[in-house]
């Protein structure tokens, strides 16, 4: 058995994660941390918890985990988890963090967009980036994986064999992403509250969402060369589930819809969780709510020559925690749909 221990338990990630590792048949939960001063009972945060389920979320307590835990997932806030990662793997743990602290491998970027110095930069080097069906090989070896954020996932998926493959050019790259509310935390604040959220439809963070440098440090890789996008996050009156719409153009007039539908295929025809949608169909948030799928749909529009892609996932399950597992199972060797399916 793997004991694991989920840092910040009570927050969306972190209690989605402990939901799946309580079914997960190859692992036992050592430790559920809060900042809070007295526990919590873990049904008290997770109604659903199976009667029986005696466990806590305790205060963190940096020695004790150390003593039980072989590896931790880290679900705090962006910029709190540099420290906290650093000092796990100090001490030999398996890191898995889901927050953006080791996502980029240019430090410089973290004051632009994160609004602090990397304090650990060199843990950058040797983070892998957690996407699941691109890095298997590099995560099977990782001390330290950065798991993607929700909405890089889709977009990614989609985009890379593209890239990798040259059937589109890296410039354009447009895409209009919506969430549900869940993917800005439990953290109260006025923007995601009910009567803010309630029959509203609005993009934010126009041009400056933190995702841009990651969906452009992904793409550029997969390019061979600079990509810049232009990203805009819109906030859905759902719960959960991101739908990305993405406009590309095909990197030659003779690239077909069908081409570029088999180049998906292949990349992802044996993963278990990206599906690719036969011709004239599309991703739909509930095809993908409570899954690990990340859905991709293609339409090769005849009349302006431009190729539309469109992606969905749950942001709590692919995009962050049923993500976090998959790399869990990939570094450890168990099944990759162990706990998800
Ligand atoms: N929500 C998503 O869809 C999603 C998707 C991908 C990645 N992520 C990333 O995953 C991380 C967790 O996101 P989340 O949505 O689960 O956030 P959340 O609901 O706000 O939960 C974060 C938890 O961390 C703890 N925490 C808060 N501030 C802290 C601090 N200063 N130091 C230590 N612990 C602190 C809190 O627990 P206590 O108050 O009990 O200590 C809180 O419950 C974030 O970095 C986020 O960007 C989120």
């Amino acid at each position: 058995m793997l004991n694991c221990a989920v840092l910040g338990a009570t927050g969306y990630t972190g209690a989605e994660l402990t939901r799946l590792l309580l079914s997960h048949p190859d692992v036992r939960i050592t430790h559920l941390t809060t900042r809070q001063e007295k526990p919590i009972p873990l049904s008290e945060v997770l109604p659903s918890v199976p009667r029986g389920v005696q466990l806590q979320i305790t205060p963190y307590d940096f020695e004790d985990l150390r003593k039980k835990a072989d590896m931790v997932f880290l679900c705090l806030p962006h910029t709190e988890a540099m420290t906290t990662g650093d000092l796990f793997l100090q001490a030999g743990k398996v890191v898995i963090d889901l927050s953006a602290d080791f996502r980029l491998k240019d430090a410089t970027l973290y004051p632009k967009w994160y609004g602090i110095d990397h304090a650990f930069p060199a843990r950058l080097r040797q983070a892998v980036y957690g996407l699941c069906e691109v890095n298997r090989k590099k995560i099977r070896k990782a001390e330290l994986i950065s798991n993607p954020g929700c909405y890089p996932t889709g977009p990614s998926l989609a985009l890379i064999p593209l890239l990798e493959k040259k059937l589109i050019k890296h410039d354009p790259v447009i895409i209009n992403a919506a969430s549900g509310v869940s993917g800005a935390g439990k953290k109260l604040v006025t923007s995601t509250q009910f009567c803010e959220v309630d029959g509203n439809y609005n993009a934010y963070k126009v041009n400056k969402h933190q995702h841009i440098p990651e969906i452009e440090q992904n793409l550029s890789l997969a390019a061979g060369r600079e990509v810049a996008i232009t990203f805009i996050p819109h906030l859905l009156p759902v719960y959960r589930g991101i739908l990305a719409t993405i406009y590309v153009e095909p990197a030659k007039k003779t690239v077909t819809e069908d081409e570029v539908r088999r180049a998906l295929v292949t990349a992802y025809g044996k993963d278990p969780f990206v599906r690719v949608k036969p011709a004239g169909q599309f991703p739909s948030l509930k095809d993908v709510r409570n899954t690990n799928f990340c859905d991709i749909g293609v339409s090769l529009d005849a009349r302006t020559g431009r190729l539309v892609i469109i992606t969905a996932i749950d942001n709590l399950l692919k995009g962050a925690s049923g993500q976090a597992v998959q790399n869990m199972n990939i570094r450890f060797g168990f099944p990759e749909g162990a706990g998800l399916i």
